[in-house]
């Protein structure tokens, strides 16, 4: 599956993305606002290549000028997330690589991750979280629509923290439009 933006290109990760994944990935600023610690090797982006960034919703953000990976964001379906277990719901989750944040990349591609998840699989609803205190990524849920739903008690890196879980449904991605 291949997704385009005005800027972007999302298309699924390759074994050779695995340089461009280390170099952002190794990051203390990224990894762990989304709840895993930095890559400490290109051995192990490689076999995070291969696993978790393997999901058949997962999308490499390539910049359209380059061809190259600057982030990724997935829609994660019912089995790899613990948010829903129905079918017709999924997970929107994403990062970044440092240098490209604060220019709109995330909300692009999302909108288009949301378009695809309602249109072409049918989705009843996406949800959507953060952990407290990451304002970038609510500013990033507040753009696409997104409306608090609960707040719950979550780990992070071994850390107790708040998770805040939004979600948008069909109707109201509609009446956006
Ligand atoms: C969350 C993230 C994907 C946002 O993507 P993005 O493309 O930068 O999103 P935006 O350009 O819309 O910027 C979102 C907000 O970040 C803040 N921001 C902008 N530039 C920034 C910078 N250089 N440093 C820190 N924050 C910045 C702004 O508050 C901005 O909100 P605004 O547009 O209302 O001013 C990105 O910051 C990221 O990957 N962070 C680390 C991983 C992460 O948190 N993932 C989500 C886990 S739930």
């Amino acid at each position: 599956m291949m997704l385009t933006t005005e800027r972007l290109r999302l298309r699924p990760w390759q074994d050779t993305d695995a340089e461009d994944l280390f170099f952002y990935a190794r990051d203390p600023d990224v990894g762990p606002a989304c709840g895993w610690a930095p890559h400490k090797s290109l051995e192990e982006s490689r076999a995070v290549l291969r696993s978790v960034l393997a999901g058949p919703e997962c999308y490499a953000l390539c910049l359209k000028e380059s061809g190259r990976p600057i982030g990724t964001a997935e829609l994660m379906l019912a089995g790899n997330t613990d948010l829903t277990d129905r079918a017709d719901e999924c997970e929107l989750g994403y990062w970044l690589g440092k240098p490209y944040w604060g220019q709109g990349y995330m909300p692009e591609a999302a909108a288009e991750l949301l378009r695809h998840a309602f249109e072409e699989l049918g989705m009843r609803a996406v949800w959507c979280g953060y952990h407290a205190g990451n304002d970038q990524s609510r500013r990033v849920q507040e753009k696409l629509g997104f409306a608090f739903h609960h707040d719950r008690p979550v780990q992070v890196l071994g850390r107790p923290t708040t998770g805040r879980v939004n979600l948008l449904t069909r109707e109201q991605w509609l009446a956006r439009r």
